[in-house]
């Protein structure tokens, strides 16, 4: 059982609710033209470090005739996936050791994986489990624009609490995180080392504005709560994480801090004062083919 990715990294409500955003139907199109997978198969798709299953979801929507299988390692991530999106196969599983065939899959695909796994490896694997002529589709994030509500600037006690914790944060050496971070050139010119002929990119801008007025009521507070759960998740992971160096009453104070700051946000949403913050993520899509 393996639960590092949740109780340390991101726990599943920090991925799950933002990537239910980043994979919106309303980006569907977008996707889509960059996956460029033909329409109407019974393609067998594997996803490759699903986390809590967002993606798994999105492609499950977008590709009704496809059979998906998701594997993650982290077991807690597998259990809250098979719950939220039913109609897929979840399995835990190793990226580095796919517990499937060679020659198994029309298409692997992954968001947010790659920078953590040996490329050998990663895509080794990915190079074997695929059919002759399948697809390999990479997603990675870029840099986006973030921009945060007045109402949701950091406070000092939050200051000095994240400067304090910043001391003996050693995560993303312990658990090698981010050990192999490519640029947008680096990253397709892998693919192609390893093996994958016709190597394209491409982008997704996925524009995450509340107050925008195609975004519904439902969708805007979707977006503002899904950053209240980041934030509560990240305090919940430090006390995890270094328990003798901050105590729960200290995080219990943070999480009221941050609870009263989105009660806030979503109650001038409510009266419609707009803020125009904004998350505009940009995914990469490197798409290769064996
Ligand atoms: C940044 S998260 C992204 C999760 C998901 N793709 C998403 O976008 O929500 C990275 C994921 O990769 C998984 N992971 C890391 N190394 C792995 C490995 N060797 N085998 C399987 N999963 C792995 C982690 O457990 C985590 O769920």
């Amino acid at each position: 059982m393996n639960t590092i990715w949740s109780n340390y990294i991101q726990g599943p409500k920090t991925l799950y609710y933002s990537r239910k955003l980043r994979f919106d139907d309303m980006f569907r199109e977008q996707y889509k033209a960059l996956f460029g997978l033909e329409e109407g198969k019974k393609l067998k798709i594997l996803e490759i470090g699903c986390g809590p299953g967002a993606l798994a979801g999105a492609l499950h929507r977008w590709y009704p005739e496809a059979e998906i299988t998701a594997i993650d390692r982290d077991s807690e991530f597998i259990a809250f996936a098979k719950e939220h999106e039913p109609g897929i196969r979840f399995m835990e599983g190793d990226a580095t050791e796919l517990p499937f065939e060679e020659g198994s899959f029309d298409v692997t695909i992954s968001n947010t994986v790659s920078e953590h796994i040996e490329p050998g490896v990663f895509y080794g694997e990915q190079l074997r489990v695929l059919k002759p002529g399948g697809v390999c589709l990479v997603l990675s994030a870029r840099k986006g624009v973030h921009v945060y509500a007045k109402c949701l600037a950091k406070r000092a006690e939050e200051e000095a609490f994240w400067k304090k914790v910043e001391q003996y944060d050693d995560t993303m050496e312990r658990f090698s995180i981010c050990k192999y971070p490519m640029s947008e050139a680096e990253l397709p010119l892998a693919l192609q080392t390893q093996g994958f002929q016709n190597v394209s990119t491409g982008y997704a801008a996925i524009n995450l504005t509340p107050d925008h007025p195609a975004v519904s009521s439902d969708m805007a507070q979707a977006m503002i709560n899904a950053n209240c759960y980041t934030a509560l998740e990240a305090v919940e992971s430090v006390l995890r994480f270094m328990p003798g160096q901050v105590t729960e009453d200290e995080c219990q104070v943070m999480k009221d801090i941050v609870v009263e700051k989105y009660d806030t946000r979503i109650a001038q949403y409510n009266r419609g004062e707009k803020q125009w913050d904004t998350n505009v993520n940009i995914t990469m899509v490197v798409r290769g083919e064996k």
